[in-house]
């Protein structure tokens, strides 16, 4: 039965307002003959920040999303702003019911009540929002959709940002307003775009700019990306055509921190040794296939690595530990950890590393000692120390 509109809007503003039992709200739709509101839709949560507890809104129109937090004690304005423009649904979800409003053609509210599903309880207020804060970036941005990114290739991003999450005072705190990232071998940009919005959001609270560059050899995938950033409106986010080896995404100035997800093969290498030349303190890299060693054990006959499948994933290790101890030896503390679940990708190592200082005196003859032990051991030279002969040359110089 069709509601008085004004009592409906009055019983949603008051349950927008009851924070502690709020879950979500959102407001979509637009009302037959009225203006179209300022956004196409925009959520409410209930989150809980620093100073306090806050309604956060969310406004989508296309792939463009801002976001602004309200403190609840004074959220009053906000929700009426909201629920003055002529959207022609709202949708509230409390700890006990979801709550349905339609507006009709008349300009009258079809309102629907249901009981919560179970668990919504817990699901509410300021418990659902400590869950939705660990999302450190939207998994329904629309600049996913727009770019073609699945559930997977989502949540190896989020994973990858709580990463850079953990190293980010490294990489925020350097002198200067601008903070400067690069994505080496971005592909289709879903890394490069999480991590813009996250480390830009983050940037901007310590007073600084955020510049990340996505860089990839291919033209097309380069041209998406630059498209999407425009049509998305960030500031700051751009990409670049070219290999990783030569890749100057700042020139004159190094970046503060280098990100590869999945750059196949050699150029993770690629990448790790352009972040190394130019002194980036903060590197992650989530290697891909790994070729280059794995070819060099082809023909030994140990059985490690007598049979193919043993011998793959043999050289999975063997890499990311010389990968490891070269970057050690030119003055990174590294950590190789599971970045995410293997059920979301097979290639779930990432190498983290933060530029700590050269190693010297016994903890750089013991790290030679053990990168010498390795390569001998099994004949093989990998592609990262090729890259980097001169830097191990002068390591090498330094021990003697
Ligand atoms: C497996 S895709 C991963 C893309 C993206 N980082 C992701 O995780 O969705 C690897 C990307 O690296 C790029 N690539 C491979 N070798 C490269 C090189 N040497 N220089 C620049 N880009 C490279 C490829 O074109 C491809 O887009």
């Amino acid at each position: 039965m069709p509601t008085d509109l004004p009592t409906a809007l009055a019983d949603v503003r008051a349950l927008l307002l009851d924070a502690p039992n709020l879950a979500r709200a959102v407001a979509a739709g637009r009302r037959k003959g009225c203006e179209p509101p300022a956004a196409e839709r925009v959520e409410v949560r209930p989150v809980t920040l620093k100073n306090g507890p806050h309604l956060q809104f969310t406004a989508r129109t296309g792939p463009v999303v801002t976001t602004r937090n309200v403190p609840v004690a004074a959220a009053g304005g906000a929700v009426d702003d909201l629920l003055g423009q002529a959207y022609g649904n709202l949708h509230v979800e409390t700890a006990t019911e979801v709550v349905q409003v339609r507006v009709t053609k008349k300009g009258d509210a079809q309102v629907h009540r249901a009981p919560a599903p179970e668990g919504a309880r817990d699901a509410a207020g300021p418990a659902r929002h400590d869950k939705a804060k660990q999302r450190l970036v939207d998994p329904d941005d629309p600049v996913f959709r727009v770019l073609g990114a699945g559930g997977d290739k989502r949540r190896q991003v989020e994973a990858f940002v709580r990463q850079l999450a953990t190293l980010a005072p490294a990489v925020l705190t350097g002198d200067g307003e601008r903070v400067r990232a690069v994505d080496l071998g971005c592909g289709n940009a879903y890394l490069t775009f999480g991590a813009h919005r996250w480390l830009g959001e983050a940037a901007r609270e310590r007073g600084k700019d955020l510049v990340t560059v996505g860089v990839d050899v291919r033209e097309d995938v380069v041209a998406t990306g630059r498209r999407a950033a425009a049509e998305a409106g960030l500031p700051g986010l751009e990409f670049a055509v070219g290999s990783i080896a030569g890749a100057e995404p700042f020139p004159d100035e190094r970046p503060d921190v280098v990100m590869a997800l999945h750059a196949c093969d050699t150029a993770t290498d690629e990448a790790l040794a352009r972040a190394v030349r130019w002194g980036s303190p903060v590197v992650l890299a989530a290697p891909c296939c790994h070729r280059d060693v794995q070819r060099q054990l082809h023909g030994n006959r140990a059985p490690l690595v007598r049979h193919a499948i043993l011998r793959e994933r043999f050289a999975d290790v063997l890499t990311d530990t010389l990968r490891s101890l070269v970057l050690q030896l030119l003055g990174y503390r590294v950590e190789v950890v599971e970045f995410i679940d293997s059920a979301h990708t097979p290639r779930n190592a990432m190498i983290r590393a933060v530029r700590a200082g050269a190693p010297r005196g016994p903890r750089l003859a013991e790290l030679l000692a053990e990168y010498d032990d390795l390569t001998r051991a099994w004949g093989v030279e990998p592609a990262l120390a090729r890259m980097l002969t001169p830097e191990l040359e002068r390591v090498r110089q330094a021990a003697l």
